[in-house]
């Protein structure tokens, strides 16, 4: 195991008192234990996000009645088809349908895909949902 350093750390002390209780309700042994795995969480989303690896959904909600639209949309996926992994469809009501497109890719491609399904005619929402997680395999 690698050499532990120590360091001085200045903290109001209400933010003090609010860490101690987090370290009870979470069972860390101590601060110092506390400390390295919140530095490690916040350091692995950071690289999670610079890695690229983003995922999420896309939920729409549309008017299958607009003339053309079903079509469009389709073609849409297509276009950013190394995105789509799957899309489900519900019909909510006689003319409303929801999808549900689940996505991975880079942040900047998944809300640009996003923006242009919301920019449809017919289209009523185009809810994004994105997360960037660094996830390691054991
Ligand atoms: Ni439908």
């Amino acid at each position: 195991m690698e050499r532990l350093q120590r360091f001085g750390v200045s903290i109001e002390k209400t933010l003090l008192e609010s860490f101690d209780g987090f370290i009870l309700a979470h069972g860390f042994h101590n601060r110092s234990e506390a400390i390295r795995d919140l530095i490690r969480e916040k350091l692995s989303k950071e690289k999670g996000f610079k890695s690229g690896q983003t995922m999420g959904t896309v939920t729409t909600i549309y008017n299958h009645h607009s003339r053309g639209l079903s079509e469009r949309l389709t073609a849409l996926q297509h276009d950013y088809q190394k995105l789509v992994l799957f899309t489900s469809h519900v019909h909510i009501t006689h003319e409303y349908c929801m999808e549900v497109i689940v996505v991975r890719g880079e942040e900047k491609t998944l809300r640009e895909l996003s923006a242009r399904i919301g920019g449809q005619r017919g289209v009523l929402m185009a809810l994004p949902s994105f997360f960037s997680i660094a996830l390691q395999d054991a």
